[in-house]
């Protein structure tokens, strides 16, 4: 292939595909990658739909795919220059990331807003491979809703030879009607349930795609949730297909069947694809009866044998929580109750509630705070109090126990933590970012506290993160 010898940012320059870089050989890759992002308003008309819908997505000059898929190499620096041409403030959340804290992106918490008309440069050394994403943290259910979005793969030149090929898969169900308006993003009845859905799902922005492979190629697809709300139950039968990563974390691989997906989850699938030409193996979600198609994935063009397939990643290489000198903190998910100091955290902001990412409905907490109003303020920051204080480079066990009828995608920022176990199931260990907590289970999930900062924790469903169901730990 000739592009194997243009640089990386030569590759942007010619525009080639998403597919054309997964392709390239990983020692090629370790190369310093820079993007220019605008989030802007588009007019694109969704699979289905007579009209446009007015989505916001992220133009880096190429737009092959809904949502761009990006590229950077582990340990190598990435910079992203973004700018905001939305009629709102905007920044972007490296998700699952362990990016330094200035450039975590949450508006007023760790960097200023990035205002319409303005840019803000990201650059990081991204230290771990694998499959992240990027998406704003203020007006998130409107935001991700309208599509504003992108995926991040790091690479890691360890994974070379691995896989003969490999595609991403980003889910995602859009609450848009047949003329191409949007449905509310926000719905009491939503946030105060399992999240309001969408009813067109699409895989890469269409319905049901056909993913070409060569036949007898091993195969990895990166799978991402980036719906706001839906938990799919994954399977590929027909096919002997295995988690290697999670949230973009090397695994002891395990079957898929049966895996829910919480948004913001993801999950590298490993498998042999068929020896034949012309043979459609399918990804469903099997969370009701009727199993649902979500992408089909077909083999064509020149067989490949492979010789000797190992479907693992190599092992994931992230700060060791010590168990045994770890301090428990226990976190409970509740309802929660609109509390009387909900606007003072804005007063002393001295602007409107809105304007600095605050809802006025709240049904939801940890730990009996909501997110915002938490305790009557704090008398001198602007900042609520954090959940918890902790010391960085000390270990910790998170204990968190849902005591809601429905299920929550917890996420940490900044910090890539071990599932331990459930009360409830038997759980591979497993390195995540975002771990669902079903009703009445209680997850353990243990980690190093990393950079000093104040890092959002909160859940994935973004209706209940938006009301209440968020809050911080201090790592200082
Ligand atoms: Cu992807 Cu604070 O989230
Ligand atoms: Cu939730």
């Amino acid at each position: 292939m000739a592009a194997v010898n243009l640089t990386r940012r030569g590759i942007l320059q010619a525009g080639l595909g998403a597919v054309a870089v997964a392709l390239l050989p990983r020692g090629a890759s370790a190369l310093p990658v820079s993007y220019q992002l605008t989030a802007k308003r588009v007019a694109k008309t969704l699979p289905g739909c007579v009209g446009p819908s007015d989505l916001w997505l992220y133009d880096d000059g190429r737009n092959e795919t809904l949502p761009i898929v990006l590229r950077a190499a582990r340990g190598e620096n990435f910079t992203a220059a973004l700018k905001n041409e939305l009629a709102e403030h905007t920044a972007i959340h490296w998700h699952g990331v362990r990016v330094p804290f200035a450039m975590d992106g949450v508006p007023y918490i760790t960097q200023p807003p990035v205002r319409p008309g303005e840019s803000f440069e990201y650059s990081f050394a991204p230290p771990d491979p694998g499959t992240f994403f990027f998406h704003p943290h203020c007006n998130t259910v409107e935001a991700l809703g309208r599509g504003l979005a992108g995926v991040l793969v790091v690479d890691d030149p360890r994974d070379q030879g691995l896989f003969d090929v490999e595609h991403v898969i980003a889910l995602k169900d859009w609450r848009v009607q047949h003329d191409g308006g949007f449905e509310d993003f926000l719905t009491d009845a939503g946030a105060a349930k399992a999240g309001s859905f969408g009813a067109l799902r699409t895989a890469n922005g269409m319905v049901t795609p056909s993913i070409m492979v060569p036949p007898g190629a091993r195969v990895r697809l990166r799978i991402l949730n980036l719906d706001s709300t839906r938990i799919p139950q994954l399977d590929l039968p027909g096919v002997k297909a295995v988690i290697v990563a999670t949230d973009g974390n090397a695994c002891a691989p395990f079957a898929l069947q049966g895996w829910r997906l919480g948004p913001a989850m993801r999950a590298d699938v490993a498998f042999i694809a068929p020896e034949k030409t012309g043979v459609a193996i399918l990804l469903q979600d099997i969370f009701s009866t009727k199993p649902r198609v979500l992408a089909r994935i077909v083999t064509a063009g020149e067989a490949m044998r492979s010789t000797k397939a190992v479907l693992r990643l190599p092992e994931a290489d992230l700060p060791q929580p010590d168990l045994k000198a770890a301090q428990t903190l226990e976190f409970t998910l509740l309802a929660g109750n609109p509390d009387p100091a909900l606007q003072a955290w804005a007063k002393q902001m001295g602007v409107s509630a809105d304007e600095i990412c605050l809802t006025q409905k709240v049904f939801w907490s940890i730990n009996r705070q909501v997110w915002p109003g938490m305790g009557q303020g704090t008398g001198q920051g602007a900042l609520p109090p954090p959940l918890a204080e902790l010391k960085s480079g000390r270990s910790y066990i998170i204990e968190l126990f849902n005591g809601t009828p429905h299920q929550h995608p917890m996420h940490l920022h900044g910090h890539t933590f071990r599932v331990l176990g459930s009360s409830e199931r038997d759980l591979p260990p497993h390195w995540a970012d975002t771990v669902l907590v079903r009703p009445k289970e209680r997850v353990r999930i243990a980690f190093v506290a990393g950079q000093p900062g104040d890092w959002m924790m909160h859940c994935h469903i973004i209706e209940h993160q938006e009301t209440g169901m968020m809050g911080y730990l201090r790592v200082a």
